[in-house]
């Protein structure tokens, strides 16, 4: 998505070897219009796979995820990472890895809100490592949902989440920018060709 690969150029910064900071449009500052925009062009991309449902986890892939929900007229709901006071233990549980902090968080969705008739659609913000989309697509399965795809904001191509995923069966996975690479501070997307492989 063009718009979004020049807002990555233009805002974007790049923290040592794989890490992009983009926490003054996409997740810490959010740009509403750029957001919308992406919420639309996710559901341009799933809009013929009878998504029901949209999951995600919080926090960052909560602004994409409404304005995807907003777009498809679907419910949105978000995975938990600490348990609520008011979250019943009726709960699908999975364990996420996170590399970036060297942790592992259990993260919950209430029984009540995913159900064996959804065609779920995961959205998240980034695709690194690929343990987040695993997580939630565990707890997909937990429901008996079916899991149309993914779709990730921004995919860091040159790390194995994609990879990850794929080899646990996720397919369908459309990421609205692809990062080949850093170099000297600049971020390279993939090609035009490579960015229609979504699977
Ligand atoms: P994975 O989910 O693909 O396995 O990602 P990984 O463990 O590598 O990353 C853990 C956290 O770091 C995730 O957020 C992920 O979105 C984020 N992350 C990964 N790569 C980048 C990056 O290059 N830039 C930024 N800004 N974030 C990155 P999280 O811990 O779930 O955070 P949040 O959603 O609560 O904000």
């Amino acid at each position: 998505m063009k718009e979004l690969e020049k807002r990555i150029q233009a805002d974007g910064r790049v923290l040592g070897k794989d890490i992009l900071k983009v926490d003054s449009f996409l997740n810490h500052q959010i740009d509403p219009q750029l957001m919308q925009d992406m919420g639309m062009e996710f559901a341009r991309l799933f809009a013929s796979q009878g998504v029901t449902k949209i999951l995600t986890v919080e926090a960052s892939g909560i602004a994409p995820a409404v304005m995807a929900g907003l777009a498809l007229d679907v419910p949105v709901v978000f995975a938990r990472k600490s348990k609520s006071r008011i979250l019943t233990d009726d709960a699908f549980t999975a364990d996420v890895y996170s590399y970036t902090k060297q942790t592992t968080n259990q993260i919950r969705v209430d029984k009540r809100f995913l159900i064996g008739d959804d065609r779920v659609l995961l959205i998240d913000d980034f695709l690194a490592n690929g343990q987040a989309l695993l997580a939630l697509k565990t707890i997909a399965e937990q429901a008996n949902a079916g899991i149309v795809g993914a779709g990730i904001v921004i995919e860091k191509s040159f790390q194995p989440g994609r990879q990850n995923v794929l080899d646990a069966g996720l397919t369908n996975i459309h990421s609205l920018a692809r990062i080949a690479a850093f170099e000297d501070g600049q971020v390279i997307f993939m090609n035009e060709e490579d960015e229609e492989v979504d699977c």
